[in-house]
């Protein structure tokens, strides 16, 4: 059984890999999962200055999943890159790092700082938090511009040979105009999705549960939406799809390779358990044992016709 897929010049051992924000820098995880089964860990996003965060409370459990409005805490690229650089270049896994702005300028000083000749194995442009606004674009998020969508893909990959994912954000009204957008910029991929805008109140102290109001909301609960957005998507752009939203097992992952993805992003189901990454290679594995299926390509965009026999 071939696992292999590939993003530009790059090939991943696995297609399952993990979603920023959920899995740290790894470290944390190497008690429960052997990291060199991990396909790809994202790290948290990195911003070109600190960022100290939302106010708290910043997460909160709701019916079949979580909102979180983290607001990107972070030490900034510098530091990022001085504490943890020649530690993430020893993970026998590739690494890639996502980093995030509220400025054009910010993506390209960032990408400046932190792509190397040969490290990280990619770069993910956080197009999407839900709990950061970003100052140049004519909505709120970048991924909700397609113009400023392509503009920053586009000057990123000016500065870099370090092949470029556009991580969007599902808080749009069609998410392909963005996707194409950011496929004309010149990124090598795309994820799909971010989390969905949402917030969450207390009847009895009539107050918002979250310090910042409005937070992401991520789990289960969004994985019909985001398996439309990869499904609708892939129809229309020839660059892969990297596909997220709810995967808590190997079932999921597949879905979501059958309406196009050529990865996926395992996120909250990390939080609940720090074993999910593995358990859902697992079963994906087990999945493609019991179709008999070689290699990724007979799985993705092999969904059906509902009316074929
Ligand atoms: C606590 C938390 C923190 C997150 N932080 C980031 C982040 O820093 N950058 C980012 O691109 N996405 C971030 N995300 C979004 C996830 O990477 C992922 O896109 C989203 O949670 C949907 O996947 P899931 O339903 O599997 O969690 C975060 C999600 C959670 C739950």
């Amino acid at each position: 059984m071939n696992l292999a897929t590939k993003i530009a010049n790059t090939t991943f051992n696995n297609p399952i890999w993990v979603a920023s924000g959920t899995f740290a820098s790894g470290e944390e995880f190497t008690d429960f999962i052997n990291l060199a089964d991990v396909g790809a860990i994202i790290t948290k996003t990195v911003t070109l200055k600190a960022r100290t965060g939302n106010p708290p409370p910043r997460i909160v459990e709701t019916a079949a999943g979580m909102l979180n409005s983290i607001g990107l805490e972070n030490n900034g690229a510098a530091v990022f890159k001085q504490e943890q650089y020649s530690r993430l270049k020893q993970l026998n896994t590739k690494v890639i790092v996502s980093i995030g702005g509220g400025t054009k300028q910010e993506f390209i000083e960032c990408t400046k700082i932190l792509a190397e000749a040969n490290f990280p194995s990619a770069l993910e442009l956080n197009f999407s938090c839900p709990n950061v606004e970003h100052a140049q674009a004519k909505f709120k998020l970048t991924a909700q511009d397609p113009v400023l969508t392509e503009e920053i893909v586009a000057a990123v990959k000016q500065q870099t040979k370090v092949p470029i994912i556009a991580k969007l954000t599902p808080n749009v009204t069609d998410i392909v105009t963005i996707a194409k957008a950011a496929e004309a910029g010149g990124a090598d991929a795309v994820a799909l999705s971010n989390t969905y805008r949402g917030i969450a109140v207390d009847a009895e102290t009539k107050r918002p549960l979250l310090g910042n109001i409005i937070g992401g909301l991520s789990g289960p609960a969004i994985k019909p939406l985001s398996l439309m957005a990869v499904w609708e998507t892939y129809k229309h752009i020839s660059i892969p799809i990297i596909g997220i939203g709810g995967i808590m097992t190997g079932i999921d992952a597949a879905e979501f390779m059958l309406c196009g993805a050529w990865a996926v992003q395992v996120g909250t189901a990390n939080l609940v358990d720090p074993d999910a990454h593995a358990r859902v290679l697992q079963e994906f594995k087990d999945y493609l044992k019991r179709h008999n299926i070689k290699q990724l390509d007979e799985l993705i965009g092999r969904v059906r016709d509902p009316n074929s026999c």
